[in-house]
């Protein structure tokens, strides 16, 4: 992701994350930070999905993840999970964890098949919805 994908990525964010969609000065605020990696994924010049993951010595975390509706169940964000973590291999994690919402079905079937599993639960962290985030974590070779 570079600086000239923000404008496009944050009108994918709002589009899919509503009221809990982080804001352009987010996005401008993680690629000046050290230790991210932000990747997006273009069909032609569209952007149509993005990712990002932070690296924190061994563990990383994958920060946002999303997909454009028109575009979602044709294999792209399995691609952009795998991209995130081969940018954190890279720099020698050993393990990558994520927070999901628990009624997020489509994005807990994608971790599952990549290897994600659940290691924890927090009660009502999504609010005002009141929906549990579930912590899943990956083991990366
Ligand atoms: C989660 C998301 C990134 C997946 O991207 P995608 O490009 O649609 O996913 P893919 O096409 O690569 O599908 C990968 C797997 O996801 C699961 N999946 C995708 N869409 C699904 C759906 N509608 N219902 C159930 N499972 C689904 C399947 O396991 C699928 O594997 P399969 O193709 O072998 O069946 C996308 O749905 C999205 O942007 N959702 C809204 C934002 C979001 O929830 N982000 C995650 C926050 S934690």
């Amino acid at each position: 992701m570079r600086w000239w994908h923000v404008a496009d990525v944050h009108a994918l964010e709002l589009d899919l994350f509503g009221t809990t969609a982080w804001s352009v000065e987010s996005f401008w605020g993680e690629l000046a930070q050290p230790n991210r990696s932000f990747l997006v994924a273009l069909e032609a010049d569209r952007v149509v999905g993005y990712g990002g993951v932070m690296v924190n010595g061994p563990d990383a975390d994958v920060q946002t993840i999303g997909v454009a509706r028109d575009q979602q169940g044709r294999g792209t964000g399995r691609k952009l999970l795998r991209a995130l973590r081969q940018e954190v291999v890279d720099v020698g994690a050993t393990h990558v964890l994520l927070e999901v919402r628990a009624d997020n079905e489509p994005a807990q079937h994608l971790y599952r098949s990549e290897g994600f599993e659940q290691i924890a639960r927090r009660k009502g962290y999504y609010q005002p919805d009141d929906v549990d985030a579930l912590i899943m974590r990956a083991k990366l070779s």
